[in-house]
């Protein structure tokens, strides 16, 4: 049920900036990570806002770190520390992965950035021979 050529631009757009922030570095790594962990909510609000996230990639570099005064308003648009930025990747991340009903969450400190996405997981209605009898 995803948008798949969204889903690319959000993962396309996370890589980029790892990639940027290790630059001029040698032995710059981007790892990327894919689980499968059906324990994680999301709860908001009430009980009844409970929502499965059980799909989650992580982006992973050990570059210079997201710039302390950028930090807190990283997901905002216009926001940039490069002199070529338009700062609209990660207010573009943020949009479609909330469009998905996902979350993402970023840790940073020099040699370790984490971008972290979580994803529900659609559940293709059970076929009629598979319910039981009311
Ligand atoms: N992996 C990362 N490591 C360090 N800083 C990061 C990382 N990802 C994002 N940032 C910081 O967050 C800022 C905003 O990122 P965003 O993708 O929104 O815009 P941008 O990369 O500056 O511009 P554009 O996406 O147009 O190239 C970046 O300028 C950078 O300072
Ligand atoms: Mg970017």
């Amino acid at each position: 049920m995803g948008e798949k050529d969204r889903l690319i631009q959000v993962f396309l757009n996370l890589v980029k900036n790892a990639a940027d922030a290790l630059e001029g570095q040698n032995d710059g790594e981007i790892h990327l990570q894919t689980a499968y962990r059906p324990g994680v909510h999301l709860a908001m609000g009430g009980a009844r806002d409970r929502m499965a996230l059980p799909l989650e990639i992580t982006v992973r570099d050990n570059g210079v770190g997201v710039p302390r005064e950028i930090f807190p308003s990283m997901f905002e648009p216009f926001v940039t520390s490069k002199a070529k930025g338009t700062g609209l990747g990660l207010a573009l991340v943020a949009k479609i992965i909330g469009d998905h009903g996902g979350t993402i969450e970023c840790e940073s400190e020099p040699r370790r950035t984490v971008f972290q996405v979580r994803l529900p997981m659609h559940r293709a209605p059970r076929a009629k021979s598979e319910r039981s009898a009311p």
